[in-house]
């Protein structure tokens, strides 16, 4: 029986994490087990930047964006030493198992450390969703309803001048929050890796569409394409349609989870715990079909995630 677990988040933030905090502590908490919060990521771990926490430690947190816990990218983790020093640091405070929320490069780091006896779990957390093993990562959903309400802005505003709006959502090298805010906010075109694009026949098919009547237009771009500004002149140049190039950036990082974002948060904080206590490590866990799953970490990071290609057409399919 494991008797005492810590708790970190790494990587980039994304909203929901402090939610499956709240889950991981007080679901071990509820199991009898000590559980130990560590700050910054792997750099606290190696630095002992960690507290114990108890039943009020995770109050008043689970509606609030970031991480109450801080997190940090620790280049000294992807080293074999700075592995060994957060073994020490977990030998030393008895800590037998890790609950690590972050993305792919926190669960590489979360296999290594499993590989010298810490029983990690690994909870995805990125706002990208672009993690194979799940259906879901925390923060996707708050990400994508915060990037539509400001296209929803942006695109009042380029109503009133007639004019092409180009928006650049995140995602890191994937296409997920681009094809889902492009179809939540009837946008003319989007414009992703995933997908094979012409900045010609996009040009082209607006002015088809303005002669028909069309007076202001929508064009997403994924983070991973970049160039927005770039994109926004040559539609501009093909056009002659005024076009204003907008990046949204950190603020779709921010703000209150939603509440699909507590419910998976809290639903995988649970589980992870529930595996742990069974002396189960070296898994991520996800959400399959709406069920919990658990994969070997090196089977989870070599997994790969399809994009939602008929989402895309049917987007550009009804944007008249
Ligand atoms: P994310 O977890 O969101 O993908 P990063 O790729 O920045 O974010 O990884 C977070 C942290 O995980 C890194 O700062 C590092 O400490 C650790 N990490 C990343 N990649 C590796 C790796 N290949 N081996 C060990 N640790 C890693
Ligand atoms: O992975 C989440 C994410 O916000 C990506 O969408 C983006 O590419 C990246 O992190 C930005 O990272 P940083 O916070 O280091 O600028």
């Amino acid at each position: 029986m494991i008797k005492t677990i810590g708790v970190l988040t790494s990587g980039g933030d994304a909203p929901g994490m402090n939610a499956a905090v709240r889950a991981v502590v007080r679901t071990a908490l509820s199991k009898g087990m000590e559980v130990y919060g560590i700050r910054r990521g792997y750099a606290g771990l190696i630095s002992g930047d960690i507290f114990k926490m108890d039943e009020r430690s995770v109050s008043d947190i689970i509606h609030r964006g970031g991480t109450v816990l801080y997190t940090a990218r620790c280049p000294e983790f992807r080293t074999m030493e700075g592995v060994k020093k957060a073994k020490e640091k977990c030998d030393e405070l008895g800590i037998e198992g890790l609950v690590v929320i972050g993305g792919d490069g926190s669960f590489r780091g979360a296999a290594d450390l499993s590989s010298l006896g810490v029983l990690c779990i690994g909870i995805p957390g990125t706002i990208d969703n672009d993690i194979a093993c799940t259906d879901y990562t925390i923060g996707f959903d708050t990400a994508m309803n915060t990037a539509m309400e400001l296209v929803d802005k942006l695109r009042d505003t380029s109503q009133s001048h007639d004019r092409c709006s180009v928006v650049e959502v995140m995602g890191r090298g994937a296409g997920h929050i681009a094809v889902n805010t492009g179809i939540a906010c009837g946008a003319t075109d989007i414009i992703t890796k995933e997908v094979p694009y012409d900045i010609d026949a996009i040009a082209k098919t607006m002015l088809e569409k303005k002669a028909k009547g069309k007076k202001n237009f929508v064009v997403i771009v994924a983070e991973g394409i970049g160039h927005s500004q770039e994109i926004a002149t040559m539609i501009q140049e093909k056009t002659h349609i005024e076009t204003r190039a907008t990046i949204l950036g950190h603020v779709q990082r921010g703000g209150n989870p939603t509440l699909r974002d507590r419910v998976e948060a809290t639903r995988m904080g649970y589980y992870a715990v529930e595996l742990l206590e069974q002396g189960i490590g070296n898994r991520v866990v996800g959400i399959k079909d709406n069920k919990l799953v658990d994969y070997d970490i090196q089977e989870a990071l070599s997994m790969t995630k399809e994009y939602d290609e008929k989402l895309h057409h049917i987007a550009e399919q009804i944007a008249f």
